[in-house]
This record gives structure tokens, sequence and C-alpha cells, in this order.
């Protein structure tokens, strides 16, 4: 699995050049972008979608971008827990989907890396979709989901319930046979009061690279799939 992760993030470093402004996602496929974009010791700058990851380009030397310091990026880059052909994604597994979202809407193009087994036909059909909620509104929001027909579990720590960067519980919400039409969902999640953001991720991204387990990467994006491998 790291084998495709790894491909996608390496295929990702190559579109950056010097003097680009990026966003940086989070994730386990991110950290291989990083380490990639790291070694090619290109003028960059990055706003990071996180901690953790601001933490790690400490590490790396990459250098940071405070989002208060730019209106655009060039290229933002960042993993997702399941996309589709029309690149609609659910993002958030790793907590970071308020900032990720954020950061990739300033973004004139934004590059998904993922292993393909990611790509399904429908969202949410097996991957529960994360809802940022401000935590006084944990339990409203809570009750609301179940009552539009959404299994909802509180995402929990090792040290008790989850709480974001941003200070926020997540409610990872299932609904059964998955998201049938992702921009409905999308506004109706989005009025709700006491949701801070949510994973779903409509027409934010631009291309795909999507790696498999013998290290090729294939580029989905609107219109087309490519092979990158042959
Ligand atoms: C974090 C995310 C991640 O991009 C998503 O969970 C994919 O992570 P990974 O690359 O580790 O599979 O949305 O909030």
């Amino acid at each position: 699995m790291s084998t495709g992760k790894q491909a996608a993030g390496e295929a990702a470093a190559e579109l950056v050049e010097s003097g680009m402004r990026l966003g940086l996602g989070t994730g386990s496929t991110v950290a291989f972008f990083l380490d990639a974009l790291a070694a090619r010791r290109l003028d960059v700058a990055g706003v990071p979608t996180s901690e953790a990851t601001a933490a790690r380009c400490r590490e790396l030397g990459i250098r940071l971008l405070d989002i208060d310091e730019t209106t655009e990026l060039d290229l933002a880059v960042d993993g997702a827990d399941e996309l589709d052909q029309r690149l609609q994604l659910i993002k958030g597994g790793g907590g970071a989907l308020l900032r990720e979202k954020v950061v990739a809407s300033l973004a004139v193009r934004f590059v998904v890396i993922a292993t393909v087994d990611k790509l399904v036909d429908r969202l949410g059909a097996s991957f529960p979709l994360p809802v940022e909620v401000v935590p006084f509104a944990r339990r409203p929001v809570h009750h609301r989901l179940q009552q539009r027909g959404f299994e909802v579990v509180e995402r929990h720590g090792d040290a008790g319930p989850y709480r974001t960067d941003n200070g926020n519980a997540i409610l990872d919400a299932r609904f059964p046979g998955g998201v049938q039409d992702p921009t409905v969902l999308d506004i109706e999640l989005a009025r709700m009061p006491g949701v801070a953001d949510h994973g779903l991720f409509v027409d934010l991204a631009t291309d795909a690279l999507l790696g498999d387990d013998r290290g090729g990467v294939q580029q989905l994006t609107n219109e087309s799939t490519i092979d990158l491998s042959t």
C-alpha cells in the first residue's frame, strides 16, 4: 500500500516549480509528497493544513507561508479517503478537513494524491463522512444527523473525545448506501447550525494522481484518465 502512496506523492512533487506558493495537505500520502518535495530543494513556500504538517515541514526545511499572507496558491496537494470519477472527495479521516478545504479553495490547481483503491463508484458507501462540529453543538448536530438517516459515531482519541486543530469535535456519519448527491448534501450540511465544516469536497479538485502497488501512477481529470507509468 505504501508503494502506491509513495508513487503518488513523488509524482505530485514533480509538478512543483520554483517560486510556487503551495497548499500542503495532511496524512500519510502527503508525508511522501513532503519528503520528495524537500529532496528537490526548490524555492517554494506552503500553507500547512495541520499542526502535524507544519511540524514535518519544519523538520524537512520546507518554508511555511502564513495563510494571512496570501489570497491565492499556485498548487495544493492533499490526500483523500475516497474520490469518485468526477473528482468529488471524502476527506477528514485525519481530522484536518476544515483547514484542508480552506487551503484547497485558495488553489488554482488542487491535486489529490491517493492509492487507486480509494476510487469508488459512490462516495460514502464504505467510508463514513466526517463532520466537524463546534463542541457546544455536538449533541444537537448528532441528533439532527440521526434524524436525517445517518448512523453517527463521535470520534475519540486515546485521551478521550477527539479534538481537531481548531478545538472542534468530529462526528463520523455513515449513510446507508452512501451519498446519493454530494452537491445537495454539501449544501445541507453547511446550513446545519453548529457544523464548522464537513468532509465532502465538491468541485474543488482539478486532478488526481492515483498510485498502485506496482509503483504506477494514473492521472485522473474530469475529462480523462492518463497512465503516467507508460
Ligand atoms: C486528513 C485527510 C487525509 O488526506 C486523508 O485521511 C487521507 O489520508 P492518508 O493519505 O493517510 O490515507 O483528509 O484530514
